[in-house]
């Protein structure tokens, strides 16, 4: 079958979204867009800029002007503002603790929206995100709601950064996931929040192969 489809991948932070979405879309040759690194470069753009993060009309006008640019790499998506790389600057605690801000302003996500929206038309894609099922991709063939207990989701990435030899702070992670769960949900725009022909899927205590291969049988079965 040569149909490509769309698949949207929503939840909370550390549900294990963008480490599912890279091998789904591996396993079936297509792209993976992780839509929060570009919220993740606009933050830090704002930051650089020193952009007040309350400021809506401002995050818009530099909406305007940002050229965030999405390639393929070795490993998953780099991110790029112009021809300057910001893969891993993207991933700085202070670009992490203040994404929820400028996510929440319309005039943001209405940029990017289009720009997910665009980069998707053509199928073939795992998108990975909080509004992907809901607002970016309403018609996405299939949709999955992936969370897991916020002990977990700290947990997960507490062995992540054992694991690269950094500083890391269970407890401190946990609030911090637990806070910007909060931000993303009860925003309102876009909220995070399952579409409601999403599946819903608790990963708690799946390995991530486990996922892996939940994900494929779903994603074949669309295609058959
Ligand atoms: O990987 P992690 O779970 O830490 O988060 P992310 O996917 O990189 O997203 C960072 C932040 O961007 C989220 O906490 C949301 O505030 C925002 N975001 C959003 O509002 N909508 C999306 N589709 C994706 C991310
Ligand atoms: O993208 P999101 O924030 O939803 O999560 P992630 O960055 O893909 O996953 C967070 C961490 O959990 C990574 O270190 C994954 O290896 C790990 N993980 C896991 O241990 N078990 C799973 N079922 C899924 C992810």
């Amino acid at each position: 079958n040569m149909t490509k489809i769309q698949i949207a991948l929503d939840g909370p932070a550390g549900a294990g979204k963008s480490t599912i979405a890279k091998q789904l879309a591996a396993h079936l040759d297509y792209v993976y867009i992780d839509t929060g690194a570009m919220y993740r470069a606009v933050t830090l753009a704002a930051l650089e800029q020193g952009i007040d993060l309350e400021d809506g009309q401002q995050l818009g006008e530099l909406m305007t002007s940002l050229d965030i640019r999405l390639t393929p790499g070795e490993n998953g998506q780099r991110v790029f503002i112009g021809e300057r790389e910001v893969t891993e600057s993207i991933r700085s605690s202070e670009v992490t603790n203040n994404v929820s801000f400028v996510a929440k302003h319309a005039q943001v996500r209405s940029a990017l929206v289009e720009m997910q929206r665009r980069l998707a038309e053509s199928g073939g894609i795992v998108m990975d995100g909080r509004d992907i099922g809901t607002v970016v991709l309403p018609d996405a063939e299939l949709k999955v709601f992936m969370t897991a207990t916020v002990e977990e989701r700290a947990g997960r990435r507490h062995r992540e950064n054992v694991a690269r030899g950094m500083e890391s702070d269970l407890e401190a992670l946990q609030a911090e996931i637990a806070l910007r769960d909060k931000r993303d949900s009860e925003r309102e725009v876009s909220p995070l929040k399952q579409a409601e022909d999403a599946i819903y899927l608790d990963t708690t205590d799946l390995t991530i192969d486990q996922v892996v291969l939940r994900l494929t049988e779903l994603a074949e079965g669309v295609l058959k």
